[in-house]
């Protein structure tokens, strides 16, 4: 069995490679990444040297480069986590968004076709159902609930997500597609919410919180996501949606507070900053569907997941402090100085 990756050297893919190769011994992961500022070798050293893995450093958007990796390797499934994710970055500019996002799937399913595979699988979001009101907690998203995106990221996955079922229903494209909830974890980018509070709070910097902080995400630790793409990948339906979520809600406030008490620090660091354009206020997934046909269930509590989460950046200082001491260090002057 040959599983392309691509965006492997980032949080989720990176995760997802670390998960296949522990689980089945025999599979071969062929892991694609552009390495933009997103994406790190160092994130993938452990298994550098692993026979069953190689990593090929190619932008999803190349076809001709794409073309010839498909030719030589024959791979069986495609996962794709390769894409631009930050939703800020999008507000920003979006252009890159749509590129990546949009037209590297497209280039990715043309290769699928061209030779041939018995699963493309796209990786999917949550943010195309758009936002659910605070004061509606028994609306949850379900596959049926209708596309409404607001930001250009989500708009780009959106647009994506119906390519991927285009291309399905046109051309017999043998597709799944995974829609989750907002991911924690070890090896998570720290632009992010948890990873960027974490980092913050042990340099004693301000926390920004954006608006109010009573924005809801509904949270899932990593590698319960693996888990439940391992089984769409094995054992879900051709042309399917699964939404992928853990039944954790919480407010953005709620967490910064938790990461302050986990770490000892005073909550005096919280700074209250301009909001985010067009904010979602609400996700939540509902996911009978997957449990009902996969039995897939979330296992990793937010109690538990955080802590470990924490753990993990405590114990693996040089990964982020490697990244923040970049070119990181403008994009946070842009996006927080003067906020
Ligand atoms: P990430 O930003 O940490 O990683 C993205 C990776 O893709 C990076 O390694 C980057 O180098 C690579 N990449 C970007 N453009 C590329 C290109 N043109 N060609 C090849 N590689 C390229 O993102 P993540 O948080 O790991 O998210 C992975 C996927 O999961 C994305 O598709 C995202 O939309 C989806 N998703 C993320 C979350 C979340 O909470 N993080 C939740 C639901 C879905
Ligand atoms: P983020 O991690 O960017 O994920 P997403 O926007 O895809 O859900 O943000 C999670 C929530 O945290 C979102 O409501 C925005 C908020 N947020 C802040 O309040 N401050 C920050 O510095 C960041 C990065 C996010």
């Amino acid at each position: 069995m040959k599983i392309v990756v691509t965006g492997g050297a980032g949080f989720i893919g990176s995760n997802f490679i670390f998960y296949m190769l522990n689980k089945y011994k025999e599979y071969e992961i062929i892991c694609v990444d552009k390495l933009t500022y997103a994406g790190n070798l160092s994130t993938l050293k452990t298994v550098m040297d692993n026979p069953n893995f190689t990593f090929v450093k190619a932008d999803i958007c190349d076809r001709e480069t794409i073309y010839k990796l498909f030719e030589d390797v024959k791979p069986n499934i495609v996962v794709n986590f390769a894409a631009e994710s930050h939703v800020d970055r999008s507000i920003e500019n979006p252009d890159i968004f749509l590129q990546t996002n949009i037209m590297g799937t497209a280039v990715l399913m043309d290769a699928c076709r061209k030779y041939g595979i018995d699963r493309y699988h796209q990786v999917s979001t949550d943010e195309v159902y758009g936002d659910l009101p605070l004061d509606r907690p028994d609306l949850f998203f379900t596959e049926e609930t209708p596309i409404h995106t607001s930001s250009p990221y989500s708009s780009s996955k959106a647009g994506a997500d119906l390519l991927v079922l285009a291309y399905h229903r046109t051309y017999g494209l043998p597709v799944t597609i995974s829609r989750c909830s907002n991911n924690y974890g070890p090896y998570h980018f720290p632009e992010k919410l948890i990873p960027l509070m974490i980092a913050n709070a042990l340099n004693d910097k301000p926390l920004p919180v954006y608006g109010k902080g009573e924005n809801v995400r509904d949270w899932l630790y990593v590698e319960d996501h693996c888990k439940a793409i391992d089984l769409i990948i094995h054992n879900g339906k051709v042309g399917e949606v699964y939404n992928i979520g853990g039944h954790n809600e919480m407010k953005n406030i709620d967490i910064v507070k938790l990461i302050c008490k986990e770490l000892n620090k005073p909550e005096s660091l919280i700074t209250y900053v301009a909001d985010r354009k067009g904010h979602d206020m609400r996700y939540a997934i509902d996911p009978t569907k997957i449990h009902n046909e996969l039995g897939w269930l979330p296992e990793t509590m937010f109690a538990d997941g955080i802590k470990k989460t924490i753990k993990w950046y405590l114990e693996n200082r040089e990964w982020w402090e490697e990244i923040i001491s970049g070119e990181y260090q403008n994009y946070y002057k842009k996006m927080y100085e003067n906020r």
